[in-house]
């Protein structure tokens, strides 16, 4: 079932689970959330946790297990090598995705890392319909630099298309013949395309993109990590996919690439990462890796527990009642703020609502930050941690300029089925208030900035006194306590 309908509403998203567990939360009043804010300089990622109410930076190893997942937990086989957690792990991800070779890493960025010891030498290029900060940042490490060829759409806030994370076909032919194939590491097609809104590839292009590189004989390479989200809009969006289960549509996915990798923290709803590999050479060509940089081959810095959990998580990830919760819920949160004039990336796409800070705070210059300056401000009124996707997400360009991102995005995520409805409504209401406010909301400096993925720990402050001003508003509207 995709979604149940109703009889005296318009249809709202349900979901197809119930509550177990919980986690308490709690509001810090406004002033609090201020001094904050200002002690994480800026910087939403230094905040801890227990100072936030909706935590909405990412999806990335926050999803809620099921109980089955748990249930799993409590039988790991703990062994450093040759541990049956791993066989079992494997033998799954085998069965979805076809593919006979698996190498365990931690995480994404591990899988990553070594994808790009293997392939990336200094001067080549990866070709892919959109980067990945961290994807992005092992190429460049190595000395190897990334061509983004996704479809024109892909970067316009608003679209029509369904597909906005495809590759576009005529770049891709284009770029290779100017590259020249020697010179290409390999392509990376990314589903649920994060950077862009959570956008999710058709079907039919990654067939036509994965046929153009074997027919050049370039090495196709799919990041999964946000798959179930592309799976949803596979079987809902394209009508070639509507009658096939969703393991049929990942199948049909998996068989066109040589390579698939993904993290675990989203993609099976646990916290791990593994690459599978079609070509027995390949797979022995990266193999020796895994024990230098992750762990022995049988848990790649994954604990036996996690392995265990996730090998359920993939089975949830093939139903369609588990995988349509999230993109229901941003459909339905994107809808609502784009009815008030709230400006959003539109189609809403998986992994979370996306809200456009380009146009939101358009009076904000892009060297001032204005997705990094929205995402403080979320917090300040509403206790709200967003993520930044925009410049200050980007490093600087070789000559030490600022090199201006394509978007600038407020990332709102929303971690699989934990948050409620009428905690997505808190978070509507909260973004009204301040776009009828964004006039008060000013840009970000940096005090500290490190030179590599600088978003994570990179300080800022204020270019004014707004903060002060914002908080000030706020409370005059809400009262002291909220
Ligand atoms: C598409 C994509 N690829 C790779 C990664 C990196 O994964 P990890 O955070 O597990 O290192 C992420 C994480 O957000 C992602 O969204």
């Amino acid at each position: 079932m995709s979604q149940i309908k109703f009889y005296k509403h318009d249809d709202i998203p349900m979901e197809m689970h119930k509550v177990k567990i919980v986690q308490q939360l709690h509001l810090l009043p406004v002033d609090q959330r201020l001094e904050k804010i200002k002690k994480a300089t800026f910087n939403t990622f230094k905040l801890h946790n227990g100072d936030i109410f909706m935590d909405m930076l990412t999806d990335s190893g926050v999803n809620a297990m099921s109980d089955e997942m748990l249930a799993g937990m409590m039988k790991p086989d703990d062994a450093y090598a040759g541990s049956e957690s791993f066989y079992r792990m494997r033998a799954k991800l085998r069965e979805i995705f076809g593919m006979k070779y698996c190498l365990p890493a931690h995480q994404g960025r591990a899988c990553e890392n070594i994808l790009s010891e293997r392939f990336v030498k200094p001067g080549n290029v990866v070709i892919m319909n959109y980067h990945f900060t961290t994807a992005k940042a092992h190429i460049t490490r190595r000395g190897g630099r990334v061509e983004e060829l996704v479809k024109d759409e892909g970067l316009e806030a608003v679209s029509d298309l369904p597909f906005k994370g495809d590759i576009d076909l005529e770049k891709l032919e284009a770029c290779i013949e100017k590259e020249g194939v020697d010179n290409i590491a390999f392509m990376r097609l990314e589903a649920g395309t994060n950077l862009i809104g959570g956008q999710p590839v058709s079907l039919q292009n990654f067939k036509d993109a994965c046929a153009i590189a074997r027919k050049h004989g370039i090495v196709s390479v799919l990041d999964a990590s946000l798959l179930q989200d592309n799976l949803f809009f596979n079987k809902t969006r394209e009508e070639a996919c509507k009658d096939m289960s969703v393991r049929e549509i990942t199948h049909e996915i998996a068989d066109q690439f040589d390579i698939i990798y993904f993290s675990a923290r989203k993609f099976g709803f646990a916290r791990g990462g593994a690459i599978m590999i079609r070509d027995r050479k390949m797979f022995h060509s990266m193999e020796d890796l895994v024990p230098m940089f992750e762990g022995f081959l049988t848990y790649g810095g994954m604990s036996v527990r996690e392995m265990e959990a996730m090998t359920v998580g993939f089975d949830e990830s093939m139903e369609m009642d588990v995988i349509s919760q999230g993109p229901q819920f941003i459909k339905y949160c994107v809808d609502q703020l784009d009815a008030y004039g709230v400006p959003m990336i539109k189609p809403g796409g998986g992994l979370g609502a996306h809200v456009d800070a380009s146009r939101f705070v358009d009076h904000i210059p892009q060297e001032e930050y204005p997705a990094g300056a929205l995402v403080a401000a979320f917090y300040i009124c509403g206790g709200i941690r967003g993520m930044e996707r925009g410049t200050l997400s980007e490093e600087r360009n070789p000559d030490g300029s600022e090199h201006f991102a394509s978007m600038e995005l407020v990332r709102l995520a929303l971690p699989r089925r934990v948050f409620t409805l009428s905690q997505v409504e808190y978070v509507i209401d909260r973004t009204k208030w301040l776009y009828d406010h964004r006039d008060m909301i000013g840009g970000l400096r940096f005090t500290h900035e490190p030179a590599t993925l600088r978003f994570f720990t990179g300080k800022l402050e204020p270019t004014s006194d707004w903060p002060e001003k914002l908080a000030a508003a706020y409370k005059a509207d809400f009262g002291e306590d909220q």
